[in-house]
């Protein structure tokens, strides 16, 4: 399937890392001009190193987008550097697990800054630019846990559920601005940051070692590949008329009948 993303200038936050990088990478080898963005220099450099010779242009921009004033800067530099913004993917985030009575409220802002006004503030800021150029498609990485709420992980969970409803409630708007919004629900997806929580439970139990071929009914976790594919279909013209709908991957980890 041809996903006629050649030449499309595409935003990938946190794009030097795990799903992130699965995307800039997948977009790049379409022939997509990307502008990648996260806080670490060295990851970037490394995307960089690794880039498909023969794929669309890649510039990464090293920026903290917990700060709105970076997430304006990522966004012009994206229509500076390609003449404009045609997808953004809003990937960045991370939050914490944590017991529910020893999560004081900066915890919670802090985790929001980034997972949840990070989407906002930089769907603000695309969408002008995206009109500007006829239109554009963003695409909000989420994450599964917004549809299986756990008491241990309630930050990330609501910000989560929020993102779900931001998505659809953005569609309605970008409708009239020739906008399409999708979100993505991954579960378990094999990155530094699931490895990271993994290490967290084997030091607290040594019997956890298999916990994420547990995770999922399909007994393993999934791939930033898997996700980026994902990803590239719902950015892709192929995928005109999903809009507004939050797409889970996750192994048949989710088990209502939403999702
Ligand atoms: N992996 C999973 O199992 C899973 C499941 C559900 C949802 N998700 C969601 O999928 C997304 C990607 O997760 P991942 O597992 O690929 O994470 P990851 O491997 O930790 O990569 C995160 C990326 O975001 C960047 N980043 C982190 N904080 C940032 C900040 N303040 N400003 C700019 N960039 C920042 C990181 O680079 P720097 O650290 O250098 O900034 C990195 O490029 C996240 O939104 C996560 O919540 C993941």
């Amino acid at each position: 399937m041809n996903l006629e993303l050649k030449g499309k200038a595409v935003i990938v936050t946190g794009g030097s890392k795990g799903i992130g990088r699965a995307i800039a990478l997948g977009m790049l080898a379409e022939g997509a001009d990307v502008l990648a963005c996260a806080r670490g220099a060295e990851a970037l450099a490394a995307l960089a190193a690794g880039a498909p010779k023969s794929g669309g242009r890649l510039e990464t921009v090293a920026a903290d987008l917990t700060d709105a004033g970076a997430i304006e800067l990522v966004a012009a530099r994206c229509a500076q550097a390609f003449g404009r913004v045609d997808i953004l993917v809003n990937n960045a985030g991370s939050a914490r697990t944590g017991e529910f009575l020893e999560l004081d409220d900066q915890a919670w802002l802090d985790d929001w800054r980034l997972k949840f006004f990070g989407y906002v503030r930089m769907a603000r800021s695309a969408i002008p630019l995206m009109e500007r150029g006829g239109g554009g498609v963003i695409v909000n990485i989420i994450g599964a846990a917004a549809l299986n709420p756990r008491r241990t992980y309630m930050v990330g969970g609501a910000a989560n559920a929020a993102l779900n409803h931001f998505t659809k409630a953005l569609a309605d708007e970008g409708a009239r601005r020739g906008v399409r919004v999708v979100g993505v629900n991954p579960g378990p997806i094999m990155t530094e940051r699931l490895l990271k929580m993994r290490a967290g439970l084997l030091g607290a139990n040594p019997g956890a070692s298999d916990a994420f071929s547990r995770m999922t009914p399909l007994g393993r976790a999934g791939t930033p590949e898997e996700v980026a594919d994902l990803t590239m279909f719902l950015a892709s013209p192929r995928a005109a008329f999903i809009h507004g709908a939050n797409i889970t991957i996750d192994g048949g980890y989710t088990q209502g009948l939403m999702g």
